[in-house]
C-alpha cells in the first residue's frame, strides 16, 4: 500500500498528507506546549545493511505506556523524507497506520507492544548531511537535533531514552571499519561481507546515535582513569593523514584528566572513538563514544596548521569530550533547553582552554568573540533568549546566543558563588540529574542549592534576550569616591518590555598616584540604578570595572582619555587592560566616524593612542601573546555595534586610517618588535607562538603605511616561513595589497598545497577576506574556480562566510556584496539547507545600516524570501529578518 498517499490526517486535511504540499511557513513549536512522550522506548535494535546508494534498515523498538504521559491512542514516530518499506506490529504485519506529513502514526491499544520497521535510503543522495550520508566513499552520520528521523522512523525528541544494540553488516572491501556507540559485542565474516555488532550500555536519546562505516586507519592511545579503569582511545582517519593526528590525541587525554581534576568527572565507557570526515555541517558532534568531527579540528601539523588552528582543535576535542556528562549523562528535556548542555559545555571548554594556555588570552579571545557576534545578534531582528521560547527550525537556534552567551551566564554564577561553591553546584546538578533529560531550570536550582546562592532574579538572564547597557558615573567630594550604576536592556521582537538583572561586576579603584588600587571587589547590582560609595580617596581615583569580564554587558560612561591612558599602561588585571586600549580606540573612531572630531582633536586623540601602543609595544614584562592582543584594533563589527546606524564604508576608511597612522608613528618601534620575534625558531610553545604572532600584526600596521615596504615584509616572512601560521599571516597582508608579489605567493600557495582541502580551504579564505579593494571580483572569479563546491561545507563557509564577514566586499556601495549572497542562499538551499541559512544574519542587520545599503540588504531578503521553495531553515530566517 503506498501510505505517502494515504488522505486521512488527525486534523481532515487531505492536503497535509502529501509530502509534496509543504505549508509555506512551517509551525511554530513553543516552550510552554511541552508534554511527555506517551510511550518509553527502554530498548531498541537495529540492524544495518550497509551500502553507499542502498542502506535497508531494520528497527526494532519496545514501546511500553509512558505512566507519568496522557493515555494515548497511537504513537507518533517522526520521519523525514524516508520510505517505509515495511512494519510488524506484535509480530504481523501492521495496516493500524497512516502517514501524516513525514510522520508514521501507529494505532496502539495495549501497554506493550513490539514495533519492526523496515526503511531504505540512499546516503549518496544526501546532500543535506543529516542522517546517514556519505562523505569521500566513507558512510557516516549527524543525528543532532533531528536527523535520526532521515534514518528511520522514531520518536525523534532528546527526552525519550533507550538503550541501543546495533548490528551493521557490508562489503568488507569498501567498509573495512564498522564503527558504532558504545563498545563492540561480536563481529564475524560472510564471504566478501563483514558484520559487527554494538552496545551501548548507557540509554540515550536518537541524537546520539551514531554510525560509521568506512575504509579508516586509527591513531591508538589509551587513558587511565582517576578509578583506575584503562580506555582504549582511536583517532580515525584516512589513510595518509595519521601522522597530523597527534595533537588530536594528545588533547583528548588532557581533557579526560582535566574534567577528572576540575569537575570531578570521568568517563564512563572502556573505549573511546573520534572519527574525522571532510564533509561535515557544524564542527564536531558529541554522539555517545563515538564523536564526529570536521577533519578542521583534528587534522594538525605545523606546515599546514595555524597555533589558532592548533588552539581549536584542542578546544573542540575538549568540547565534545565535556559533553559526555554536560550533555549525554544529562541530556535536554526538549531543545528549548539546548544551552543546558551547549552553554555548560561552552564554559567548560573556555575554563579548559584557559588551564592549558594562557588564561588572559583565552578571555580576551572569547570575549572578542562575543562581543563579535553575540551582541550584534542579540540588537538585531534574531534576539532571542539564551532559552528561546519558539521556533520553526531548531537548526536555527545553535547560535552564540545560546552558545556563548549561555556560557557568561553561567560563568557570572561561577563569579557570584568562588569556584568552590560552584563546584558544589555542578557535584549537585550531576549527581542529581544523571541519567535524566533535564532543563535549564534543574541546573539553575542545582546550582542555587550547591553553591548557596538565591538566583531568584539572576533566572531572568534565561528568559530576557538583549545586551543589558550599564551606565556607570564616578564622581569624587571629600574623601569619597561615589559610584552610580544604572541598567537599561534594550527591547528586543517580541519583548517590549524587560525587567532588571543581577549584574556582577568587579571593579578596582587605582591611585593615580602610586599606580595600586586596594583590591579588586566584586559588586552585584540587581535593580534599575545603584551607588556604591568607597572612602579615603583624597584625588579621585582611576576606575577600572567589568574586570574580567565578569558580565556580558556593554559598559556606556564618560571617562576622560587620560585614565584609559592610565589603565593601558597599568591596570594589573589584563582584560582590563586590553579594554582600555579598545576603549581609547573605539572613543577616537566612533568620534572620527561621526565627523565631529576638529583637527586638533584629531591629533590629540591619535597622539595618546600612539603613547598607550608604545607603551605595549615596549613593555618588557609583557607576553608576546598578551602584547599581540593589546596591539589588536577594535573589531568594524564591534565598531559598527557602537553606532545606531552605521556607515561600514565610513567605519572602513577610519579604521585603516588610524592602523595607517599607527604604523607611521611608530614605525621605528614596530620594526624592533618584529626584528626581536623573527629571531625566536619555531616551536609550539607560548613564546614562540607570541612572536609569530606580533609579526604579522606587524605586518598588518606597516601595509597601511608603508605598503611597498609590508609587500616585501611579508613576501619574505612567506619564503622562510617554516610553518603555516608565519606563511598564512604573509600571505594575508599580501592578499590586501595590489603589488606583483600578491600574485606570486598566491599562486605558489595554491601548488604547494594542492590536493590538501584544509589548507586550499584557507587559499580561498583569504582572498574572501583581504583588504584588497576588488574582493568582489576576487569572490566571483573564486566562485567559478575547479576547486570550489557547494557539495562541501567547509569550502562554502571559506569562500562565503570570509567575504560576508569582510565589511568593506560585504557592503560595497552598490550592493554587488548582499546580491552575491543572496545568490549562494537560493542555490544552496536545495542542497544544504541548514548550511544556506547560516549566511542569512548578514543580511539582517539592515535596519542598522545607513539607508542606501539598508534598502538593498532588504531587498536581498525579499528576493530570497519570494523564491517558490524555500527550506524551513532559510525561511524562518529570512521571515524573521525582515521583521
Ligand atoms: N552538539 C554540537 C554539534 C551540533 C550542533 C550538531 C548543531 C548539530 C547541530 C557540538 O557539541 C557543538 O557544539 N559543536 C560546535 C563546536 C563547539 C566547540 C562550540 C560546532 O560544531 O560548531
Ligand atoms: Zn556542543
Amino acid at each position: 500500500m503506498d501510505i505517502a498517499r494515504n488522505p486521512a490526517t488527525p486534523d481532515g486535511n487531505p492536503e497535509m498528507a502529501d509530502a509534496a504540499v509543504e505549508p509555506k511557513a512551517p509551525p511554530e513549536i513553543r516552550r510552554e506546549d511541552y508534554t511527555p512522550f506517551p510511550w518509553l522506548l527502554p530498548a531498541i535494535r537495529i540492524d544495518f545493511e550497509l551500502g553507499l546508494e542502498k542502506t535497508r534498515v531494520v528497527a526494532t523498538l519496545d514501546v511500553r505506556r509512558n505512566p507519568a504521559g496522557e493515555p494515548s491512542p497511537a504513537i507518533r514516530l517522526n520521519g523525514d523524507g524516508i520510505e517505509l518499506v515495511s512494519l510488524k506490529c506484535d509480530g504481523t504485519d501492521c495496516a493500524d497506520r497512516m502517514m501524516d506529513g513525514d510522520d508514521l502514526v501507529v494505532t496502539l491499544e495495549g501497554d506493550k507492544h513490539t514495533l519492526e520497521i523496515v526503511t531504505e535510503i540512499d546516503p549518496s543522495a544526501n546532500s543535506q548531511l543529516m542522517g546517514l550520508y556519505a562523505s569521500n566513499g566513507m558512510l557516516c552520520t549527524q543525528c543532532e537535533a533531528e536527523g535520526f528521523r532521515r534514518i528511520t522512523f522514531f520518536p525523534d525528541r532528546p527526552d525519550v531514552l533507550s538503550t541501543y544494540t546495533v548490528r551493521m553488516s557490508g562489503p568488507k572491501a569498501q567498509f573495512p571499519v564498522l564503527l558504532c556507540n558504545g563498545n563492540r559485542t561480536d563481529t564475524g565474516e560472510d564471504g566478501d561481507s563483514h558484520w559487527a555488532e554494538w552496545h551501548d550500555p548507557w540509554p540515550k536519546p536518537s541524537y546520539l546515535f551514531a554510525l560509521v562505516a568506512g575504509d579508516l586507519v586509527a591513531r591508538s592511545d589509551s587513558f587511565t582513569t582517576m578509578s583506575g579503569r584503562k580506555v582504549e582511545l582511536n583517532v580515525w582517519v584516512r589513510d595518509g593523514d595519521l601522522e597530523r593526528t597527534e595533537h588530536a590525541m594528545e588533547s583528548l587525554k588532557r581533557s579526560m584528566k582535566w574534567d577528572e581534576e576540575v569537575f570531578g568527572r570521568e568517563y564512563d565507557l572502556d573505549l573511546f572513538n573520534i572519527v574525522a570526515v571532510s564533509d561535515f555541517n557544524m564542527g564536531a558532534m558529541e554522539n555517545k563514544g563515538l564523536n564526529i568531527f570536521n577533519t578542521k579540528y583534528i587534522l594538525a601539523d605545523p606546515e599546514t596548521a595555524t597555533d589558532g588552528d592548533y588552539d581549536g582543535i584542542e578546544g573542540v576535542i575538549g568540547h565534545e569530550y565535556f559533553h559526555n556528562w554536560s550533555g549525554n549523562r544529562i541530556t535536554c528535556r526538549d531543545w528549548f533547553q539546548l544551552s543546558l548542555k551547549e552553554g555548560f559545555t561552552v564554559l567548560r571548554d573556555q575554563l579548559f582552554s584557559a588551564d592549558m594556555g594562557s588564561a588572559p588570552v583565552k578571555r580576551i579571545e572569547d570575549v572578542r568573540v562575543l562581543r563579535g557576534v553575540q551582541f550584534p545578534e542579540d540588537s538585531g531582528p534574531l534576539a532571542h533568549p539564551i532559552r528561546p521560547d519558539s521556533y520553526r527550525e531548531i537548526s536555527n537556534f545553535y547560535t552564540a546566543t545560546v552558545y556563548n552567551k549561555g556560557a557568561e551566564v553561567i560563568r557570572m554564577m561561577r563569579t557570584m558563588a568562588g569556584e568552590e561553591a560552584f563546584r558544589k553546584g555542578t557535584d549537585l546538578y550531576f549527581e542529581r540529574h544523571d541519567g535524566e533529560a533535564a532543563t535549564c531550570e534543574d541546573f539553575v536550582k542545582s546550582i542555587e542549592e550547591g553553591a548557596g546562592l538565591d538566583l531568584t532574579r539572576f533566572r531572568r538572564w534565561y528568559s530576557q534576550a538583549g545586551t543589558p547597557k550599564v551606565g556607570v558615573a564616578l564622581d569624587h567630594n571629600g574623601d569619597v569616591a561615589r559610584l552610580r550604576l544604572t541598567q537599561t536592556v534594550p527591547p528586543t521582537p517580541g519583548q517590549p518590555d524587560k525587567q532588571p538583572m543581577p549584574i556582577p561586576l568587579k571593579l578596582a579603584l587605582f591611585d593615580r598616584a602610586s599606580g595600586a588600587h586596594r583590591g579588586e571587589e566584586l559588586v552585584v547590582f540587581d535593580k534599575d540604578s545603584a551607588e556604591f560609595t568607597f572612602g579615603g580617596f583624597a584625588e579621585k581615583p582611576v576606575l577600572s570595572i567589568n574586570r574580567t569580564f565578569s558580565a556580558p554587558v556593554s559598559i556606556e560612561r564618560d571617562v576622560a582619555r587620560d585614565d584609559l591612558v592610565f589603565l593601558a599602561a597599568r591596570d594589573d588585571d589584563p582584560f582590563a587592560r586590553y579594554e582600555a586600549m579598545q576603549d581609547l580606540m573605539t572613543g577616537y573612531l566612533v568620534a572620527a566616524v561621526s565627523g565631529d572630531l576638529g583637527d586638533n582633536e584629531r591629533e590629540a586623540a591619535r597622539a595618546d593612542i600612539a603613547q598607550a601602543m608604545q607603551s605595549v609595544i615596549e613593555d618588557g614584562a609583557l607576553d608576546d601573546l598578551m602584547r599581540g592582543e593589546l596591539m589588536s584594533m577594535p573589531s568594524q563589527a564591534y565598531l559598527a555595534e557602537q553606532m545606531l546606524v552605521a556607515d561600514p564604508g565610513r567605519i572602513h576608511a577610519e579604521r585603516e586610517a588610524l592602523k595607517g597612522d599607527l604604523g607611521a608613528r611608530l614605525a621605528p618601534q614596530f620594526h624592533a618588535l618584529y626584528d626581536r620575534a623573527e629571531k625566536i625558531a619555531f616551536s609550539l610553545d607560548a613564546e614562540a607562538k607570541g612572536a609569530r604572532k606580533v609579526k604579522t600584526l606587524v605586518l598588518a600596521y606597516a601595509a597601511a603605511s608603508d605598503p611597498q615596504k609590508a609587500a616585501e615584509l611579508a613576501a619574505h616572512q612567506y619564503d622562510r616561513a617554516d610553518n603555516m601560521t608565519d606563511r598564512q599571516g604573509a600571505l594575508m597582508v599580501l592578499a590586501g595589497l595590489d603589488s606583483p608579489e600578491r600574485t606570486h605567493k598566491l599562486l605558489d600557495f595554491y601548488n604547494r598545497y594542492q590536493g590538501n582541502a584544509l589548507v586550499i580551504d584557507k587559499w580561498f579564505s583569504l582572498q574572501a577576506a583581504s583588504l584588497h579593494p576588488q574582493v568582489v571580483d576576487h569572490v566571483k572569479a573564486l566562485r567559478e574556480h575547479p576547486d570550489f563546491t557547494l557539495r562541501n561545507p567547509n569550502r562554502v563557509r571559506a569562500l562565503y562566510m570570509a567575504f560576508a564577514a569582510n565589511p568593506a566586499a560585504f557592503h560595497a556601495a552598490d550592493g554587488e556584496g548582499y546580491r552575491m549572497v543572496a545568490d549562494l542562499i537560493l542555490e544552496l538551499d536545495p542542497i544544504n539547507a541548514q548550511t544556506a541559512a547560516r549566511f542569512v544574519p548578514p543580511l539582517g542587520r539592515w535596519r542598522r545600516i545607513e539607508a542606501g545599503r539598508s534598502a538593498l540588504m532588504h531587498q536581498a531578503l525579499e528576493r530570497i524570501a519570494a523564491a517558490p521553495k524555500l527550506s524551513r531553515d532559510t525561511f524562518e530566517q529570512v521571515t524573521r529578518s525582515l521583521g
